[in-house]
């Protein structure tokens, strides 16, 4: 198996004096790339050495900086470059999106999300139906089924059927916690053929499994930047507009940012959006916080996504089975085995319950072993592929093994 052919290029958290952190959390945080650090000290010397200048000066200036992130992030987003752009941080960015395209009309007027969705998410689309005077009552939450999975032909199905009531669907590309992966194909067609404006939280997608955001007809997505595209705590968060809409004119937050370039700097009293994803961009770009992105995606300018799903880097799925091997079978994965269906993160619910799932993790955790625990059983894992290796992931087996025998 041929594994983590970028794994030199990240930095891995100290344990102990010698030794170095079996790190599974980018579901979370990613880690440090190298280039990364070097991006952002290049610019703090260029901010040094040139002030304001820095601007328009040297290469790149800093007025179109976050451009440097343009064509990376329109590859891994299945979009044009003009279609995508990096600004801001995911929930505030879904709150610009939701501004525009929540247009709700008399009885059409519910939101349509996933039960058990990230709380961020819930508290943005029920303070997008308080803004326009709804409530709580006009959320759809689609169930899971037994197995805690939602199954996409019915939830295509339901925006179907309920497309005179719904203005609104906000669905995951992966879902935080089981880890499950949606054919947001299938969902973002039926939602765009129903004329349901229909847009994407890509938090766990993005840098995780491929996407073709233009051909499966969403209208919007957004994403952060600080698991699977490693660009650090609070990194500059990223945004798509389906084209259709690049000569948006209804409402949005605007901001001096996203004015039309040629005449920003006239001041003139009125907005003119830039055409595409770009016109939703509000404040100054975070050229600081844009460096460490822009550094992070040097791996993705060589690391292939696609290629990063085969069978040989798939360490998801190694653990996957040795976990349902291990004897008398205590842990139980919630993530679904296909492929199609997950990305690199697996979702381990503790058969014994909260306490010796509590009490395992934290031993995984003295032994340095960094995952994350979601209540009130989950221990969430993600091999990445970037970063991890076989002996990583061999390495968790015997210690899962020893510790939940
Ligand atoms: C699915 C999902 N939505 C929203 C958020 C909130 O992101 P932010 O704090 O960057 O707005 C997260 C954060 O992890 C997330 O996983």
């Amino acid at each position: 198996m041929q594994t983590a052919a970028f794994r030199d290029r990240f930095a891995f958290p100290r344990h102990g004096r010698d030794g170095r952190k079996t790190y599974f959390c980018g579901n979370s945080l990613g880690l440090m790339p190298d280039s990364a650090r070097a991006a952002v000290e290049k610019e703090l010397k260029r901010w040094a050495d040139l002030g304001v200048d820095g601007h328009f000066d040297g290469d790149p200036a800093w007025l179109g900086y976050h451009r440097q992130c343009t064509d990376v992030l329109a590859r891994l987003a299945g979009a044009r470059p003009r279609d995508v752009v990096a600004m801001g941080a995911l929930t505030v960015n879904l709150h610009l999106l939701m501004t525009s395209f929540y247009r709700p009309d008399g009885r059409k007027r519910k939101i349509l999300i996933e039960r058990g969705a990230f709380p961020s998410d819930r508290y943005a689309v029920v303070s997008q139906l308080l803004l326009h005077g709804y409530g709580e009552d006009d959320l759809i939450e689609v169930d899971p089924g037994e197995d805690g999975l939602i199954d996409d032909a019915r939830v295509a199905e339901l925006i179907r059927a309920r497309a005179d009531e719904i203005a609104l669907v906000l669905w995951p590309g992966v879902q935080y916690a089981t880890g499950q992966r949606f054919d947001c194909g299938l969902i973002g067609r039926a939602a765009h053929e129903a004329g349901v404006p229909i847009g994407l939280d890509l938090a766990h997608a993005m840098g995780n499994v491929p996407l073709a955001l233009e051909d499966w007809q969403v209208d919007f997505a957004a994403w952060c930047s600080y698991k699977y595209l490693n660009a650090g705590p609070g990194a500059v968060a990223g945004l798509f507009v389906h084209p259709r809409h690049a000569d948006f004119d209804g409402p949005r937050l605007a901001g001096w940012w996203g004015h039309d370039e040629s005449t920003r700097f006239v001041m003139g009293p009125d907005f003119e959006p830039i055409r595409g994803a770009e016109g939703w961009q509000v404040s100054g770009a975070p050229v600081l916080n844009l460096a460490a992105l822009r550094g992070a995606l040097d791996i993705y300018r060589e690391a292939d996504i696609d290629s990063l799903q085969d069978a040989e880097t798939d360490l998801t799925a190694h653990l996957m089975a040795a976990v349902d091997n291990l004897p008398g079978q205590p842990l139980k994965i919630v993530t679904p085995r296909e492929r199609p269906r997950r990305g690199c993160q697996v979702s381990i619910a503790v058969r014994a319950g909260r306490e010796a799932g509590r009490a395992l993790f934290d031993r995984l955790q003295d032994a340095g072993v960094v995952g994350d625990w979601r209540e009130p059983d989950i221990i969430r894992i993600s091999p990445n592929p970037l970063y991890n290796s076989i002996e990583d992931v061999e390495r968790l087996i015997a210690l899962l093994d020893e510790f939940s025998g």
